[in-house]
């Protein structure tokens, strides 16, 4: 009979688990039973640090990150409350980057409970997201990326007095836009210089896997799974994939704060960051080329101020 699969947690989030059994290690494979499910370590034992290295099994993972999701988001509503706009952010992108860990085995599905918090937090401290801005962190990824692309889009939605439901659904576009990178090998998405055509083109194929992650692994649909698809489109037919005219306005949105977000941070070692104003000079030359849609970037410029 073939071993079940161990894996490691981090000693960091050791005490969201409770349904979850944790297992330490006993010999070269052996493993023994923990905490058994539905139990908590004790306070003790974490403060002290006194337990051995655990582990989940690996057919337990979806329920473990389900966990960690939950006592993600109820951290964020927390720390909104008070106002912890750095608390928030690193809360935030420590939860995506577990939502984005295994995004077709379903994990997406509660990525509208974050979105609500934030939404929720927002009507408390306007201030938040726009302070999101001004903090980064030390490495660049996808992971930042969406929360930042997130966190204007939802300052835009805010900006445009969109009804809540509306609001709720461009800002789980925003969030989910690039889940389709998680299948992209990291040695394209950090690559230290331009891309071969051979790259790019594996590199353009992730907004087609992403709708495909969204609308058919996670069932969420909506305008949501399209915006992911469109994102890389633009007005003039010269985006991928299809190079349509025709694109939503979720992802005509999210295409012109997509550029606008990659281009103020640091998204390719060999390329500097941008201030914002030069950013948005440089993106009215694309308005003006009929790639964006000025009714849309202007509005975006206000909802910054
Ligand atoms: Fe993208
Ligand atoms: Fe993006």
């Amino acid at each position: 009979m073939d071993q079940p699969n161990y894996i490691r947690v981090r000693d960091s989030q050791i005490n969201y688990y409770i349904e979850v059994p944790l297992y330490h290690q006993t010999g070269k494979n052996g493993y023994c039973l923990y905490k058994p499910a539905g139990t908590k370590l004790t306070e003790i034992r974490l403060n002290q640090k006194r337990h051995p290295r655990l582990f989940i099994q690996q057919t337990d993972r979806i329920i473990a990150i389900r966990e960690i999701q939950k006592e993600f988001n109820r951290q964020i509503s927390d720390s909104i409350k008070t106002g912890n706009a750095l608390k928030v952010k690193a809360t935030l992108c420590n939860l995506v980057e577990e939502t984005l860990a295994e995004p077709r085995s379903g994990t997406l599905r509660s990525a509208p409970e974050t979105i609500d918090s934030l939404i929720t937090g927002y009507s408390k401290h306007p201030d938040i997201l726009k302070a999101f801005a001004s903090i980064s962190f030390k490495d660049y990824t996808t992971v930042i990326h969406s929360v930042n692309v997130m966190a204007l889009t939802l300052g835009f939605c805010f900006y445009s007095n969109f009804p809540l439901q509306k609001t709720r659904k461009i800002g789980l576009a925003a969030l989910l836009h690039d889940v389709g990178k998680t299948e992209i090998p990291s040695s394209i998405l950090k690559a230290p210089r331009k891309l071969s055509t051979q790259e790019f083109n594996i590199m353009k194929t992730h907004p087609t896997v992403g709708r495909e992650i969204i609308r058919d692994k996670n069932k969420i649909g909506g305008g949501v799974a399209e915006g992911a698809y469109e994102h890389h489109e633009k007005l003039d037919g010269s985006g991928y994939p299809l190079g349509t005219t025709r694109i939503s306005y979720i992802g005509q949105l999210l295409g012109i704060i997509d550029c606008y977000e990659a281009l103020t941070n640091e998204d390719r070692p060999y390329r500097r960051a941008r201030q914002p104003l030069e950013t948005l000079k440089f993106l009215k030359n694309d308005v003006e080329a009929g790639k964006f849609s000025r009714d849309i970037f202007e509005k975006f410029c206000y909802s910054l101020i």
